[in-house]
């Protein structure tokens, strides 16, 4: 079972996971950060901002989870200008040492296979952070993903579109595909870390936890990880 830890505010839960990513960074001689996206990380990364000043994070590499595909780079909310902005530049981090997988439509045939063997090579992913979608995905992992699967090209569903719609002038613009680490690559991951914030995410969080494993519902395969940390606030864990 998941260690569930139930907070009162996101600064709490930010503070409580950031703690945990500074011993890590203190502690460890190569640190490897896995980095979501989305908005319910950046708690998370505000904290560090606070906490990482003096510390030597020259050595800290990161993967993040997934990117769009056909949004250019620079766009501002590619995932790449997203982990900049909120990761690398407050953080003071490398960015040549910080990924995000590569949406270029002209590499996408082997740019999963790519990331795979850059995380292994890296020595994998110490501390993985994770929001949820409503539909129960992670990364962009929708329902249905196979919980062996690796980075890989995928087609976002209308429910996550219309959720990410937000970042963008119109539904229209928001990407329809994505490149996203695969279940089985989230689950090679020492210490995953769900973070999960809202009444809207209180359905998916206890469908995760409490329901049948199952790829219909994709966050559900951290039940068959052996080292979770679930940090919610009351409204998400509301339905527990
Ligand atoms: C996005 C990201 C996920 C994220 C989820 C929830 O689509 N690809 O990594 O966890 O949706 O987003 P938010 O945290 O903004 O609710």
């Amino acid at each position: 079972m998941a260690e569930v830890v139930i907070l009162e505010s996101k600064a709490a839960a930010g503070a409580l996971v950031a703690d945990e990513i500074v011993r890590l960074i203190d502690e460890v001689k190569n640190p490897v950060l896995g980095l979501a996206t989305g908005s319910t990380p950046l708690p998370v990364y505000q904290a560090l901002r606070e906490r990482l000043t003096g510390h030597d994070v020259s050595h800290v590499r990161g993967f993040a989870l997934d990117e769009y595909v056909g949004l250019d780079a620079a766009h501002p909310e590619s995932y790449r200008s997203v982990i900049t902005r909120e990761v690398i530049e407050p953080l003071g981090l490398d960015p040549d040492l910080i990924r995000v997988p590569n949406g270029d439509l002209e590499t996408i045939r082997h740019a999963g296979d790519d990331y795979e063997r850059d995380i292994i090579e890296a020595g994998g992913v110490d501390i993985q952070l994770l929001g949820i979608g409503t539909d129960g995905h992670i990364g962009f992992n929708e329902p249905g993903s196979s919980f062996a699967s690796t980075t890989r090209l995928k087609t976002l569903t209308e429910q996550t579109r219309e959720d990410n719609a937000r970042f963008f002038d119109s539904l229209d613009e928001v990407p329809r595909h994505c490149i996203t680490q695969g279940l089985g690559t989230i689950l090679r991951a020492r210490h995953l870390v769900l973070l999960a914030f809202g009444e809207s995410k209180a359905d998916a969080v206890a469908a995760a936890l409490e329901g049948p494993v199952s790829a219909i519902l994709p966050a559900s395969a951290v039940q068959l990880h052996p080292h979770v940390t679930v940090v919610l606030d009351e409204a998400a864990a509301s339905k527990l």
